[in-house]
């Protein structure tokens, strides 16, 4: 049975910031965010939004789409660093949909390391698929949070959003599993991290985390090259039981990549950086790159401009081919923390539409700290009820309502001050909300989170 993703389904707010405006209210050189970072539009919660209320959106939107009986679900997962709560997870508060199918049998809770913990929550849900827990029904994976940073450089680089994964078996969209290709690479880094529990900005060291983030994609590639190598040798030796020279795993070998996107600029320093480690390991001479940068050592090459810059010329067109499609939903919402990955995913269905089908997909997912994993997608077919989803994104980010950098600050401070607020009732403006969406009704005396759908 090839189990993989089902259906998926983005839920994010209605209002959003320009990034234009963002640069002239920030006072920094136009074009800095927008061409820069490859910034277009940002996503941000209002006051009575928080990661809760975005995770009942994606799931109650996925399950009535898909229309799927919630007995059948046995297993949901949450994938944040945004938690509200040090004890209560997520997920529990999404066992409110399971209340009237008296459904209480459905495993899984919130998996945490910075960007990383919706691609944790997937790989446990797939082996639970495969382990003789698995008990034949499906699975709910969803990423959810919100990112923003203090006033600053990081701050254009936040966002919002949660993406709900329907996981079964006879899926269109499975994990390539002949070879057991998945590498990763995990290390103890500060390159972000969340040590005041009272804030939701990070402790961010930009430069450091871009560096961390190019590392673990070398070391990433790296093993995984090799076990391609290692799993296509087992695989001929036992049927011709003789040495072959296998053929190495490279770009050439993918239809697209995707990466963790906190910002697109990162990604097309990640395409470039694996350009880079394709050169290092075929020997070919390419023009407009000097032979002499083979002989830096690749670790100490990380923030080396002029590695950089030499990769991503060479790397324009393959970029153009095989990766810009991904920036979509990025550049229109920003950084969607532990769903970005899963955002480009969704950004190269809705561009590509029933052509998808077939395709060899290289996924990139990383998360500061560090904990990083490489693995591949296979798009057997692209079915209507996906197409469909992915078509309904396109039109709600077109009825979005713009708002003035002004307002929006202001919002971040209210959120800021009263996110550990006890008997608080957050303001609610309908208008600015999507109809028949789940909001933050209150924070009672007790300190418990009560949503309500308006
Ligand atoms: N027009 C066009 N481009 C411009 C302009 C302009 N007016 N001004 C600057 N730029 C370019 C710069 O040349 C640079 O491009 P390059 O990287 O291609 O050279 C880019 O815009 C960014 O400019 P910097 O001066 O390097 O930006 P700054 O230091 O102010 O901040 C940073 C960038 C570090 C990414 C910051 O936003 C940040 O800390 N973000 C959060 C951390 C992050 O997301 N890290 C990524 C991995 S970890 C994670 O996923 C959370």
């Amino acid at each position: 049975m090839d189990f993989g993703i089902i259906d998926i389904e983005f839920y994010f707010p209605k209002v959003y910031v320009s990034q234009t405006d963002l640069e002239e209210y920030d006072k920094v050189s136009k074009g800095k965010y927008t061409i820069g970072l490859l910034q277009t539009n940002m996503a941000f919660p209002l006051e009575n939004e928080d990661p809760v209320s975005l995770a009942l959106n994606a799931f109650d939107r996925l399950v009535e789409r898909s229309n799927i009986d919630l007995r059948t679900i046995g297993r949901l997962e949450i994938g944040t660093e945004s938690s509200v709560d040090r004890s209560k997870s997520i997920k529990t508060h999404l066992m409110k949909f399971f209340e009237e199918s008296g459904n209480n049998d459905v495993l899984g809770v919130d998996n945490i390391n910075a960007c990383y913990g919706a691609t944790a929550a997937l790989f446990n849900t797939i082996n639970w698929c495969h382990s003789p827990f698995y008990d034949g029904r499906y699975a709910v994976v969803i990423s959810t949070d919100i990112a923003i940073y203090e006033k600053g450089p990081a701050r254009p680089t936040g966002g919002c959003g949660a993406i709900a994964i329907l996981i079964g078996p006879n899926a269109p969209i499975v994990f390539e599993k002949d070879h057991g290709y998945c590498s990763s690479y995990f290390s103890n880094d500060w390159d972000f991290y969340k040590p005041k529990m009272s804030s939701s900005y990070p402790v961010v060291d930009g430069k450091l985390s871009i560096g961390c983030y190019l590392g673990a994609i070398d070391n990433c590639y790296d093993s995984f090259q090799q076990k391609f190598a290692l799993s296509n040798k087992k695989k001929t030796d036992k049927k011709e039981n003789k040495e072959t020279e296998y053929e190495k795993f490279n770009l050439s070998m993918v239809d697209f990549a995707l990466f963790h996107s906190p910002f697109n600029k990162m990604v097309v320093k990640s395409w470039a950086r694996m350009v880079y480690n394709d050169w290092l390991e075929n020997n070919q001479v390419v023009e407009g790159i000097d032979e002499e940068l083979r002989k830096k050592k690749k670790n100490e090459t990380r923030w080396d401009r002029n590695v950089e810059n030499s990769f991503r010329g060479v790397s324009k067109q393959s970029y153009k081919e095989k990766v810009e499609k991904s920036n979509y939903i990025c550049a229109q919402c920003g950084n969607l923390y532990t769903g970005s990955l899963y955002g480009s995913l969704i950004s190269i269905i809705l561009k590509e539409k029933k052509q998808i089908t077939g395709k060899r997909i290289l996924m990139f997912s990383y998360g500061s700290g560090i904990a990083s994993s490489m693995f591949l997608l296979k798009v057997k077919s692209c079915p209507e009820r996906i197409i469909q989803s992915c078509t309904n994104i396109e039109k709600m980010l077109e009825k979005r309502i713009k708002i003035q950098p002004e307002r929006y600050t202001e919002i971040l401070t209210i959120r800021d001050e009263k996110k550990n607020s006890f008997s608080y009732q957050p303001t609610c403006r309908k208008d600015l909300m999507w109809d028949n969406s789940w909001c933050l009704k209150e924070i009672n005396e007790k300190g418990k989170r009560i949503y309500q759908k308006i």
